[in-house]
C-alpha cells in the first residue's frame, strides 16, 4: 500500500517563483510519486502529460512491474512461478481477491465456474445475427455488454458482487467460444461440467456434435499458462478504461466491455493478431528481413516491428521469454513445424542487433510469440485478442473490485490546456 505517513516532500518553484511543498508518496517497492491532488487548487496549474506516461491513476496492491529490470509479480508472485506452478483458476482468484485459495476455496471457485458457464438461450439468437464476417472481438464486447440487461441486479453496487464476478469469468469464456463456432458455421457447442476450465473452452471451441473430442492434456496445459501470463499487467491501456468506465458507477458488465474494446487495438491487445499478420506478409514475400525492418526504421507508412516495443518494459517482456520457450515446447510436442516461428526468431535476432531498436529498447514483448503458440493450437488468427481479453478478464475484475472499494475513488476526469479560439461572436450564416 502506498505509504501515507511518509515524511518527503518535493518542491517546485513556479513561473513567479511561489514554492510549492507536495507530499511524497512511496510505494512497497520502493517507488516514489509527488502527488500533486491539491496542486490546481493552490496554484491555478494543472500537469500535462499526453498519454500518462509520467503518471500514476491510482494506488494499487494487484500487480508489481519493474520494466527496467524485467519484473512482473501477480500479487507478489513471480509470474515466472505462477506459469510453472498455478493454473488460471487459481490465479485468477489470487488477482481478484488477493491470496491464494486453500483447497476448498479452490473447489468452491472452480464449482462456481462451471454452476455459472451457460448464457441465457435467448442470447444464443445475438449470435444468429451477426454476419459471418464479424471479427469476434466486437461480438464479444456486444455481449459482455448485454450481460448487463440479462443480470439487472448488477445496476446495484450493494447487489452480491461475487455472483456478477463468477458469471462474468464463466460465461466469457462461453461466448467467446460460441462466438468462434458462429464464425465457422458450425453448431453451438455446450460446456460440459464435467471438465476444468480450460478444457471446457477447448472442448466448446473444437468439438462437433457428431464425434468425440478428446481434450489433449498439452493444449489444456498451453491455454493455462497463456491465460495466466495475460491475466494482469496493472494499469495498461484496458485496465485503465475499466477503471475510468467504472469509476463513474458503470456496472461491472459494461466497464469490462469497454475494456474489452480497449483492449481491441493493433498498439494493445490487437497486436497478437497483427504480428501473425506481419509475419505471413514478410513470407510471402520473400522473407526479406533487412527491407522490412528498413521500413519499420525509416516509418515508412508508419511501419511499425508489432509485438516490439512496449511502454513500460525496457527490457526483455518477463512474459515474452516464457512465451520463446513455451513455443518450441508445445509446437514439438504438438509435431507442428510452423515456419513463421523460424521467421519471427530470425527477425528477433536481426533486430536486437540493430542501432534503431537497442538505442530505442525495444524488445519482443507478450504478443511476438503468443500467435504462433495459438496458431498450433488451431486457434485462428482473428480469435487471438478474444484470446487475450479472456486472459486479462481476472485482471480487469480485481481492478474494478479495487476500484470500487478504495475510499479516495473520484470519477475520472482528466483536464486539459486548451488552445482553440478565444472567446468570438456568432456570424449569421448569410453572412459568411
Ligand atoms: N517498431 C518500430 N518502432 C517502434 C516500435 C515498434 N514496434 N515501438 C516503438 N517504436 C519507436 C517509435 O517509432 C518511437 O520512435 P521515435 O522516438 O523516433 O519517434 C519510439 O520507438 C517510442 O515509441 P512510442 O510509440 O512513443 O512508445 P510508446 O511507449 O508510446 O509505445 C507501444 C509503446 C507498445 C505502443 C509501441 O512500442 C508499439 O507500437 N509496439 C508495436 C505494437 C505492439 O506490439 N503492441 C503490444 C504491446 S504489449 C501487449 C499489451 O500490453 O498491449
Amino acid at each position: 500500500m502506498a505509504g501515507s505517513d511518509q515524511k518527503l516532500t518535493a518542491k517546485l518553484v513556479l513561473p513567479d517563483s511561489k514554492e510549492v511543498t507536495l507530499p511524497v508518496t512511496v510505494g512497497t517497492e520502493d517507488e516514489h510519486a509527488i502527488d500533486i491532488r491539491n496542486l490546481r487548487q493552490e496554484t491555478g496549474y494543472i500537469t500535462l502529460d499526453n498519454g500518462y506516461m509520467n503518471t500514476g491513476s491510482t494506488a494499487s496492491a494487484i500487480t508489481y512491474l519493474d520494466g527496467e529490470q524485467g519484473i512482473l509479480r501477480y500479487r507478489g508472485y513471480p509470474i515466472e512461478e505462477l506459469a510453472e506452478k498455478s493454473n488460471f483458476v487459481e490465479t485468477s482468484y489470487l488477482l481478484i481477491k488477493g491470496e491464494l485459495p486453500t483447497v476448498s476455496e479452490r473447489e468452491n471457485f472452480g464449482r462456481m465456474l462451471t454452476r455459472h458457464s451457460l448464457i441465457h438461450e435467448d442470447m444464443h439468437q445475438f449470435f444468429a445475427g451477426y454476419p459471418p464476417s464479424s471479427h469476434p472481438m466486437a461480438v464479444l464486447s456486444a455481449m459482455v455488454a448485454s450481460l448487463s440487461a440479462y443480470y439487472p441486479d448488477c445496476l446495484d453496487r450493494n447487489s452480491p458482487m461475487d455472483l456478477h464476478i463468477t458469471r462474468l469469468l464463466s460465461k466469457v469464456r462461453t461466448i467467446a467460444a460460441f462466438s468462434y463456432k458462429k464464425s465457422i458455421g458450425q453448431p453451438l457447442i455446450y460446456p460440459k461440467n464435467s471438465l476444468n476450465y480450460c478444457a471446457n473452452f477447448l472442448h466448446m471451441m473444437f468439438a462437433v456434435p457428431s464425434e468425440d473430442y478428446e481434450v489433449a492434456p498439452v493444449l489444456e496445459k498451453a491455454l493455462n499458462q497463456l491465460l495466466i501470463l495475460h491475466a494482469d499487467h496493472e494499469q495498461n491501456c484496458s485496465t485503465s478504461t475499466v477503471r475510468m468506465v467504472g469509476s463513474s458507477g458503470a456496472n461491472v458488465y459494461a466497464s469490462i466491455a469497454a475494456g474489452i474494446l480497449a483492449l481491441w487495438g493493433p498498439l494493445h491487445g490487437g497486436a497478437n493478431q497483427a504480428v501473425i499478420e506481419m509475419l505471413e506478409e514478410l513470407r510471402a514475400s520473400g522473407g526479406d528481413f533487412k527491407k522490412f525492418l528498413d521500413d519499420v526504421k525509416n516509418k515508412r507508412d508508419n511501419r511499425r516491428l508489432m509485438g516490439f516495443g512496449h511502454r513500460v518494459y525496457k527490457n526483455y517482456d518477463p512474459r515474452a521469454k516464457i512465451l520463446k520457450k513455451m513455443c518450441d515446447e508445445v509446437l514439438a510436442h504438438l509435431g507442428v513445424k510452423d515456419p513463421l516461428l523460424d521467421l519471427a526468431k530470425g527477425m528477433e535476432e536481426i533486430a536486437l542487433r540493430d542501432d534503431y531498436f537497442v538505442s530505442k529498447k525495444l524488445y519482443p514483448n507478450v504478443d511476438f510469440y503468443s500467435g504462433i503458440i495459438y496458431r498450433a493450437m488451431g486457434i485462428p488468427t482473428n480469435m487471438f485478442t478474444v484470446m487475450f481479453a479472456l486472459g486479462r478478464l481476472p485482471g480487469w475484475i480485481a481492478h474494478w473490485k479495487e476500484m470500487v472499494d478504495d475510499k479516495d475513488t473520484k470519477i475520472g476526469r482528466p483536464r486539459q490546456i486548451y488552445t482553440g479560439h478565444r472567446v468570438r461572436k456568432y456570424v449569421p450564416i448569410d453572412q459568411r
